[in-house]
Parts: structure tokens; C-alpha cells; sequence
């Protein structure tokens, strides 16, 4: 589940560990939501799935997401020798499975899912209890934690998606039930949004491009993710999209290949499916001398980027208040009739922040060729 990349997680970690020792909580940081939004089965559950790096979110063709899930990764280091769990057994389903890496839902508390193949289960078990076997869909959200050492912790949505014809027993309005749900979620200015659209479908119809610039007019928070492009007309490609000659976005386009209905069908691993999108954009006469700008690995690449700026533009805000904290600490010490000076633990605490914000601007500057538009 790597990836993310392991040097935004060491960097969070580090944060972490000076936040605790002033007494600030893990929150500080605020990391954004970032969520999915496109029509449905356009590939939002895929895209994310592949970002994650392990088999666990229903897809299939037709409304298969029905409710929203928060799915909060949550980084926790491995412990070494970790007694092996209750009920951990290796699966030919689920090959990854060991004691470090496991789910809860908010709804089973205490339950812990090693095997991630049960993991999709429940989410279907618990979609179909909650709004029948039909097309219903809820705005109630289904809440899974990934506890992992290789993620970031980071909280990623994965939504239903944009219909406009209802079907089986959904109700005449499921189009603006739809819509409104997910207006929730992404008009949140700390949302990143996924927009997603198939390659071999009309972008100029993006129900997700256009709702995005609806609460993202300035572009700053949406990223263009072309799914299928594997499944576009022989002689077609997305190159006048990435080159921001169709609807330019600020932060570009990814095109990906995910699994397809087969692969899911033969449970097609994720390793396999990754390897095969490499190979695709890497003998795609279109894409050859552009392959490093396409697929998953180069889309979690630009998340993370976008991770880090976030986190550089929330850090003043984050001294501020460490400043604040150690100025009433200095006060009261002074009431109490001493003050520690240059030996005031806080000011070691204030400096190192000093210190690794600097340190993190270098590394980002040194890495923001990966924010520009690729073309
Ligand atoms: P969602 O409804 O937007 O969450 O879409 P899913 O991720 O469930 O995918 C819908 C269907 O499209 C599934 O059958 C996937 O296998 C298929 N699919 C998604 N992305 C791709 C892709 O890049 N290539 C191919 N060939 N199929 C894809
Ligand atoms: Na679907
Ligand atoms: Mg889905």
C-alpha cells in the first residue's frame, strides 16, 4: 500500500512526533479529504482502489457504490514479531494478508478485518441492509479505518455517481438526491477532487468536470483522471485533453488503465493490473514518449505533491499557534516566579519546527516540476 510514496509518510510521521511533544494533536495538520466524482461506472472505485494498492472496494458495471464510504487510512508502524492475530489466515484471495495491515468499521466496533477480500463483503453486506438489493442509494455513510505502516493517514471518499435516468426502484429525483449528496462533500475547500472521466466518452460532457468547477471555479483543488483509455478507438487518444487544448485544467490530467470488467471477473491481481497499465502507456504510440506522465503511480505521485504544498501553506499557521502556546507557558512560569529562558523545552520544540519547515520547503521546491502541467 506504498503508494503514496514513503517520503510524504516519514514526513507527516516527524510532524506528528513534534506536535506531540507540545501537546498538539495529530489533527493540526489537517490533512485534506480527497474525494472521487464522475458519473457512475465511469471508474471512481477502480482509481481509488489502485491509489490505495489493495483489492477491497466493490466495482462492477451499473450503480455498484450506493452509499459513501469514508474510508480513513491510518498510518501505524509495524510491530515487529506481531503475534499473529485471531482468525489471521492466509488466503489465495488475498495473497498481501498479514498482522500488520487490518480494517474496522465504525459499525462492528472491535471487529478487525485482516482479509480485505472480507472487507468488500461487508461493504456490500452492510449497502444492501441499509438500502435493499435495488438501486438504492443512502447518504448514509459507510465509515472504514485501514490501519497500515505503508499508508499515508489520510482520509480518501469514495461516492456514488452521477445518473440521470433512474432505474429499478430508485425514486424520480435520485438524479438531484445524487447531487446534493455529493455537493457535501466536495464543496469543502480542504477537498482534493478526483474528477473522473472515461477516455472514449465526450469530456465537453463531464457531469463531474462541470459540477468540480461549480465549487472549484479557480481549478486549485481538482485533478482530471481519464479512465479506459484502453478501451478508446483504435487511432483515438486523449493527447489534445493533456495538453489542456480541450477544457484546461490547473492541475492537469492523469489518463490510467484500470482493470476491466474480465480482470475483475478473474480476480486479476492488483500487482498484475499495475504492471499491465505500465506496459500499455510505454507501447502506446501516443503515449510512449509521455509514459512517465501517465497511470497510477505518476496520479498518487501528484496527490502527494499537492499533500506537501498543503502542508507547507497549513505549517505558519501551525507555529503560530506552537507560538502562542509556548508565550502563555512562559507567562504563567513567570507568575509562578521563574522563567527557564533558552532552556524552555518549548523553544527546542519551536525551533526544530523552524528547522524542518525550511528543510521541507528545499524538498518540495526541489520536486514541483511534478505539479506543472504535463505536456
Ligand atoms: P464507478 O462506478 O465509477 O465506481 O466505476 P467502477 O470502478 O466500479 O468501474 C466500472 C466498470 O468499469 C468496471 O467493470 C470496471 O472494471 C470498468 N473499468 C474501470 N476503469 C477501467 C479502465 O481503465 N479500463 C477498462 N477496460 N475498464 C475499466
Ligand atoms: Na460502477
Ligand atoms: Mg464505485
Amino acid at each position: 500500500m506504498a503508494n503514496f510514496g514513503t517520503e510524504i509518510v516519514a514526513v507527516i510521521n516527524k510532524l506528528q512526533d513534534v506536535f506531540s511533544a507540545v501537546g498538539l494533536s495529530t489533527s493540526s495538520i489537517d490533512l485534506p479529504q480527497i474525494c472521487v466524482l464522475g458519473s457512475q461506472s465511469s471508474g471512481k472505485s477502480s482509481v481509488l482502489e489502485n491509489i490505495v494498492g489493495r483489492d477491497f472496494l466493490p466495482r462492477g458495471s451499473g450503480i455498484v457504490t450506493r452509499r459513501p464510504l469514508i474510508l480513513q487510512l491510518i498510518n501505524r508502524p509495524a510491530t515487529p514479531n506481531a503475534p499473529a492475530a485471531n482468525g489471521i489466515q492466509k488466503s489465495a484471495a488475498d495473497p498481501f494478508i498479514n498482522e500488520n495491515e487490518w480494517g474496522e468499521f465504525l459499525h462492528l466496533p472491535g471487529e478487525k478485518f485482516y482479509d480485505f477480500t472480507k472487507i468488500r463483503a461487508e461493504i456490500v453486506r452492510d449497502t444492501e441492509a441499509k438500502t435493499g438489493k435495488n438501486a438504492g442509494i443512502s447518504p448514509v455513510p459507510i465509515n472504514l479505518r485501514i490501519f497500515s505502516p505503508n499508508v499515508l493517514t489520510l482520509t480518501l471518499v469514495d461516492l456514488p455517481g452521477l445518473t440521470k435516468v433512474p432505474v429499478g426502484d430508485q425514486p424520480k429525483d435520485i438524479e438531484r438526491q445524487i447531487r446534493d449528496m455529493l455537493m457535501k462533500y466536495i464543496s469543502r475547500p480542504s477537498c482534493i477532487i478526483l474528477a473522473v472521466t472515461p477516455g472514449n466518452t465526450d469530456l465537453a460532457n463531464s457531469d463531474g468536470l462541470k459540477m468540480a468547477r461549480e465549487v472549484d471555479p479557480d481549478g486549485t483543488r481538482t485533478i482530471g483522471v481519464l479512465t479506459k483509455i484502453d478501451l478508446m478507438d483504435a487511432g483515438t487518444d486523449v493527447i489534445d485533453i493533456l495538453a489542456g487544448r480541450v477544457i484546461p485544467l490547473r492541475l492537469g490530467y492523469v489518463p490510467v488503465v484500470n482493470r476491466g470488467q474480465r480482470d475483475i471477473d478473474t480476480s486479476k491481481p492488483i500487482s498484475a493490473a499495475l504492471d499491465a497499465e505500465k506496459n500499455f502507456f510505454e507501447n502506446h504510440p501516443s503515449y510512449r514518449s509521455k509514459a512517465q506522465y501517465c497511470g497510477t503511480p505518476y496520479l498518487a505521485r501528484r496527490l502527494n505533491m499537492i499533500l506537501m504544498h498543503h502542508i507547507r501553506n497549513t505549517l505558519p499557521d501551525i507555529k503560530t499557534r506552537v507560538s502562542q502556546q509556548l508565550q502563555k507557558f512562559n507567562a504563567e512560569l513567570a507568575a509562578l516566579g521563574g522563567a527557564l529562558g533558552d532552556q524552555n523545552p518549548g523553544n527546542v520544540v519551536l525551533s526544530v519546527i523552524t528547522e524542518f519547515t525550511s528543510e521541507f520547503r528545499t524538498m518540495i521546491d526541489g520536486n514541483t516540476n511534478d505539479l506543472a502541467v504535463n505536456e
